[in-house]
């Protein structure tokens, strides 16, 4: 298995960075949160699988209830935030450590009704997928948006990249992503995180129902895990 260190040296994203100088990656400063918050409104709510098939913004209209509770680590300092020209352009963000044993600081949220359903779903997930087998100390990589006009050149996963860097400097000894999008999925498996557990989305019923029904490719949420060498 590679280590962090030679997944980072054999990349080439490097490369694709080092062609795009107006490209950087960087830590979320307290001033960030607002625009990195408008941001994930007008990508991540609208495009991610489970808010897309929610119906998360409509009309431009978001619900808020939903973003509030995704966007409730935001700030904690584990957030990255990509810029193209001094504009955001891509952000993984609302990233948590969670400590065996220990709780949690969170902004508060007041639920919707799609709020409900996703925190239910993401919370069965997280249970059923273990987090601390093994860890003690593991960074939760939450919400994952590109620009679309940034999408498939690699950005995700540079992100993705960088913020298990962060992981590291935080003593995590595991990254956990909840992959909702198969994007999100082929970019943790080309970096060498394994499945660790698989929902369907046509699996998951309320009363019977399904109740998430993304488009095609998307299928299913697949928790990765990636464990740095102790
Ligand atoms: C998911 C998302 C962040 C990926 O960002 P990105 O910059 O487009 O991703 P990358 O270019 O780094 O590609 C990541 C992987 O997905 C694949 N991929 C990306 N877009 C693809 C497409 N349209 N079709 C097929 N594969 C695609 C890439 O080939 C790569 O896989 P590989 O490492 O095996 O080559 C982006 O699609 C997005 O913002 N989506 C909306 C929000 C969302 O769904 N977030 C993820 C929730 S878990």
């Amino acid at each position: 298995m590679q280590t962090h260190d030679q997944i980072y040296a054999s990349t080439k994203l490097e490369f694709v960075m080092a062609e795009t100088p107006e490209l950087t990656i960087r830590k979320v400063e307290p001033a960030d949160v607002e625009p990195v918050r408008r941001f994930m409104k007008r990508t991540f709510f609208k495009d991610e699988p489970i808010c897309k098939s929610l119906k998360v913004v409509v009309d431009d209209t978001v619900d808020e209830g939903v973003v509030d509770y995704c966007l409730r680590f935001l700030g904690q300092g584990l957030d990255l935030v990509a810029e193209y020209n001094g504009n955001i352009v891509g952000s993984s963000c609302s990233n948590v450590l969670i400590e065996k044993g220990s709780s949690l600081v969170e902004r508060p949220y007041t639920l919707t009704d799609k709020g409900k359903i996703v925190k239910d779903l993401l919370e069965y997930v997280e249970e059923m997928a273990n987090p601390f087998d093994n860890a003690n100390r593991v960074f939760l990589l939450n919400l994952l948006s590109v620009d679309p006009t940034f999408r498939g050149r690699g950005l995700g996963k540079k992100l993705l990249i960088e913020s298990m860097r962060v992981a590291k400097e935080h003593g995590a000894q595991r990254v956990m992503v909840e992959c909702t999008s198969v994007f999100t999925n082929a970019a943790c498996r080309s970096l060498g995180f394994r499945d660790v557990f698989t929902l369907k989305y046509a699996d998951y019923k309320l009363d019977g129902k399904v109740v998430v029904n993304p488009e095609p490719p998307h299928y299913a949420v697949v928790v990765a895990a990636f464990d740095f060498d102790q």
